[in-house]
């Protein structure tokens, strides 16, 4: 017998478990893990001494606008920011240019970005309501992972990208759906039994309050989030929560930014409902009070907003209401970013820090090294239905792999990133606790922050295996 890999001397993180074990692989796939030494010459045998080997980090959310906006960002580099930060599956979100609507742009969607992975990846599928209602049942047979919509927004009609800023009657747009074409949108993901995962803000308030901010002439910080307060985003989950009941869809409320959001979701999981929620680093490490210090490279959608709201999402991470953390990366040039708080985009980057910041956490008390586990690999991939292909560490998974040095130091430097659009939040940001090599089907794609070259191309698109499940509570 000859082995591909074998990791050893590590300590091996799962969501329930802490343990010393070698991990043997073989064709790309995880052969066994064990605490005896296996018959059989080593290709390569990597000494994790002192370090910590978890399921690979999975990013269920990250927008790689390729094609159609790609001097923002592209699948290249977005993959390979990725794998410099320890992530090894990413799911690419649907709203690109042509989106993934119909099975043939998903098609092209696969061989497109196939072409320029460096880690694994799955899609989502966009709903558009009546103008994809007929696609959403192939999308499903095709493998999508997921249907995203975004609710209470209009879409560039062309370039299927957000309007940060709409107003009605804009041209070349497809404004927000109405309440009505929401629920036949549920009913019909439902039948798929896939998750309806939404971007929840109430647009008619917002057009209201934002009309009243701006009549002000208020531009600050405050101002923007009382022309879209907690409140927008408050009664599009409870919106959803009461569809979702009669539906009977799997709701998943993505980048969810407020405290009451969070204490409906967790009163709708009491009840038995099937919804669950995400949050991003973005709603865990930074608030309104940080803006004087971070500047309009905080603004995203739905806003960061009080400290009494961070500290909520992250009592719905330490109670299990909320099941995993993912970046929403969404790069923008740093131009574009450059401007007035009110007109520029919403977006940074992110899939390069999510891990860093996660393990920061660690180093703060703030969760486990379990938890990370659970809530970067373990439960992306149960809910998304991504296992047991990924996000597990057993016999026959891919072998998938990040290796963590928890005593490594250093700082998030912008230019250092490995995104086209290098904006973040985080610049300067200390971080004790790093990614240290990460591995895809076997293949190491980054050792020591550097990712490997020829890595281009590596990455495949996978169909998940199943569907998944509501992951909720501890
Ligand atoms: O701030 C955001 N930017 N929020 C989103 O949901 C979308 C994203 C983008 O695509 O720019
Ligand atoms: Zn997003």
């Amino acid at each position: 017998m000859a082995w591909q890999k074998r990791i050893k001397n590590g300590t091996i993180v799962t969501g329930d478990a802490t343990r010393k074990a070698d991990i043997y692989i073989q064709d790309g796939r995880i052969a066994a893990i064990t605490a005896k030494t296996l018959e059989g010459d080593i290709e390569e045998d990597i000494d994790a001494s002192g370090q910590y080997v978890f399921p690979g980090f999975i990013d269920t959310h990250i927008h790689s606008r390729d094609p159609g906006a790609s001097h923002k960002e592209d699948f290249a580099h977005s993959t390979r920011a990725a794998a410099a930060g320890g992530v090894t599956t990413v799911i690419e979100m649907p709203n690109t240019n042509p989106p993934v609507n119909n099975t043939e742009n998903m098609e092209k969607q696969k061989a497109h970005l196939g072409r320029q992975a460096a880690v694994d990846f799955a899609l989502w599928g966009i709903c558009l309501g009546h103008l994809n209602e007929k696609d959403i049942p192939p999308l499903d047979d095709a493998g999508v992972a997921a249907f995203k919509f975004f609710w209470g927004y209009a879409v560039h009609a062309e370039t299927y990208q957000l309007m940060y800023n709409y107003k009605p009657g804009m041209e070349s747009v497809i404004p927000p759906f109405h309440d009505g074409e929401v629920y036949s949108m549920m009913k019909n993901v439902a039948s798929t039994g896939r998750i309806f995962a939404v971007h929840a803000e109430n647009n008619d308030l917002i057009q209201t309050l934002t009309g009243g901010v701006e009549a002000e002439g208020g531009r600050t910080y405050e101002d923007l989030l009382r022309g879209r307060p907690a409140l927008a985003e408050v009664m599009t989950v409870q919106a959803g929560i009461d569809m979702a009941r009669e539906t009977g869809v799997r709701l998943h409320i993505l980048h969810v930014s407020a405290g009451e959001s969070v204490r409906r979701i967790r009163r709708a999981q009491q009840e038995g409902l099937p919804i669950t929620v995400e949050t991003c680093p973005h709603y865990l490490f930074l608030s309104a009070e940080d803006y004087d210090t971070v500047g309009p490279q905080m603004k995203v959608y739905p806003p960061v907003k009080h400290r009494s709201d961070q500290e909520e999402i992250w009592r719905g991470i330490a109670d299990g209401t909320i099941s995993h953390v993912c970046s929403d990366h969404a790069p923008h040039t740093p131009e574009e970013k450059d401007g007035s708080l009110w007109d520029i985009p919403a977006g940074m980057c992110g899939v390069e820090t999510l891990v860093p910041l996660m393990l920061q956490a660690v180093t703060d008390g703030k969760i486990t090294l379990n938890d990370c586990a659970r809530l970067l690999s373990e439960n992306p991939a149960r809910l998304f239905g991504l296992d047991p292909k990924k996000g597990t560490l057993t016999a026959g998974a891919d072998a998938d792999i990040t290796i963590v040095d928890m005593n490594k130091t250093g700082t998030i430097d912008r230019e250092k990133l490995h995104s086209k659009g290098k904006v973040t939040a985080y610049d300067g940001r200390n971080i004790t606790g790093w990614p240290q090599m990460t591995i895809v089907r076997g293949r190491t794609i980054m050792k020591d922050g550097r990712v490997e070259s020829g890595t281009e191309g590596y990455g495949e698109w996978f169909a998940p295996p199943g569907r998944g499940g509501s992951v909720y509570g501890r």
